[in-house]
């Protein structure tokens, strides 16, 4: 179990790029594999969770080029070609590969299994589950389909209306997939605005999608997608991820004299919660260059150091910023005055229950902060004092923390890192450069 040693530094300065986009990278494959034809795909995410999807959609029969380890060439079955697995599809630690490939192997006329790490098998898979067993599926899962390994004797779906009870990005992107094979429109409403990657690339690939209140909008929404005939290979460019960004720009704008620039990074409206939340805050922060990369909004972002005040989250803006609650909190505990984070109860079953550990971790290091069942509250601004604090397995929760050794007194230690390279390999490198230490 490696660890990462960082110590109260300088500025931040320079101009970097963060790997590409965890969410598309995934989607880019998944869609890839059932498409007609060669896909080819630029910066995608080498990460341990889209190489577990990587290698089950390998297992369905799919040919996966990987030219380079960021660019990869998918020679897509079509909607009806992908095959029986012969073994048990491993997804690692990552929610989005188990969920996604749910309803995917849920329109598949074979069984398949797919399976976990114990982080996973904790998670919740009654939200994919129980949907997909409406629309005709038979799926089997430990405590009644509510938890991994689950099993899928898949085909013969039907089309449902369904009103998501979470804001999840995961769940209507595995009701999309599976309704690509239902024998009638699916129709799904979202209480909140999860992320649109599924439906920005499903409909560059022709798939029949609508949007009752205005296509790729952030809105409440009602969402159909009418069965698939077929999907067209689509060459794709996957933009900087803006979740992986999110942990440079709270270092620069929290240590002072910093300015960096994050270039070609993702900006999709339903990705960009933190940069409302910052701003808010009090950040300095601007876009530059903003235009559209396969798709997606992307754009060069300039971040100066500044001071922060205190700021209450919840609401409709909370699924905008779901992946970024552990790096907003170390933001809030420099702040002035009191943050209050509400509605965030998801946060629970993340790969951690990012609101016990975020807690714990932060507290080691002397920052007032407290839990709610649906959040917390952070007391700031506190000085920080370095010491040994642990990831939990958590990748967001390990960068999060080596942002907090920036500003603390002394050095902070963060055990167990390996898990950063479930979504930024490359991280530690990346903060080197940008603090001058490489
Ligand atoms: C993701 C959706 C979000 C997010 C996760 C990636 C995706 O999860 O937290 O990191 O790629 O669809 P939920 O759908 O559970 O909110």
């Amino acid at each position: 179990m490696s660890q990462l040693t960082v110590g109260a530094g300088g500025p931040l300065r320079g101009r970097v790029q963060v790997p590409g986009d965890k969410s598309i990278s995934h989607r880019a494959l998944l869609l890839g594999a059932i498409a007609e034809g060669a896909s080819r795909v630029e910066n995608f995410l080498p990460g341990a969770d889209c190489l577990a999807t990587l290698r089950a959609v390998q297992a369905l029969g799919v040919e996966i080029d990987q030219r380079a380890p960021t660019t990869l060439v998918i020679h897509g079955q079509g909607l009806h070609g992908l095959r029986e697995p012969d073994d048990v599809l491993d997804c690692g630690g990552s929610g989005t590969t188990m969920r996604l490939l749910a309803g995917l192997l849920a329109g598949q006329p074979f069984i398949s299994v797919l399976t976990g790490n114990a982080q996973l098998r904790r998670r919740p898979m009654g939200r994919v589950v129980e949907p997909l067993q409406r629309m005709g599926a038979t799926v089997l899962g430990r405590q009644g389909g509510r938890r991994p390994p689950l099993a899928f004797q898949g085909g013969h779906l039907r089309g449902i209306d369904y009103a998501l009870p979470v804001a999840s990005a995961q769940v209507k992107s595995a009701l999309l997939l599976a309704g690509l094979y239902a024998d009638g429109p699916t129709t799904l409403h979202e209480p909140g605005p999860a992320r649109d990657h599924t439906e920005r690339m499903l409909s560059a690939m022709g798939g029949r999608l609508q949007m009752a209140d205005g296509r790729l909008q952030i809105a409440d929404g009602r969402l159909q997608i009418e069965p698939g005939e077929r999907l067209q290979a689509l060459d794709v460019t996957i933009p900087g991820d803006f979740s992986s960004a999110a942990f440079l720009v709270v270092a620069a704008t929290l240590v002072p004299e910093s300015k960096i620039t994050v270039a070609d990074v993702g900006i999709n409206p339903t990705r960009t919660g933190l940069l409302d939340v910052l701003r808010a805050m009090g950040a300095d922060l601007t876009l530059q260059d903003e235009r559209t990369l396969s798709g997606e909004p992307v754009a060069d972002l300039t971040v100066r150091s500044s001071d922060l005040q205190g700021v209450e989250v919840g609401g409709r803006r909370v699924v905008r910023a779901i992946d970024e609650f552990p790096i907003l909190a170390v933001a809030a505990t420099q702040a002035q005055g009191e943050t209050i984070v509400r509605d965030a109860a998801e946060l629970r079953v993340k790969e951690t229950d990012r609101i016990a550990t975020t807690v714990q971790e932060l507290r080691h290091l002397g920052a007032e902060v407290a839990p709610r069942p649906d959040g917390l509250v952070v007391h700031g601004p506190t000085p920080l004092r370095g010491c040994a604090v642990h990831s939990h397995g958590d990748h967001r929760l390990a960068m999060a923390l080596a942002v907090a050794g920036l500003v603390a007194e002394g050095q902070t230690l963060v055990q167990d890192v390996d898990c950063i390279a479930d979504s930024f390999p490359g991280f530690e490198v990346t903060l080197a450069h940008l603090t001058g230490g490489e």
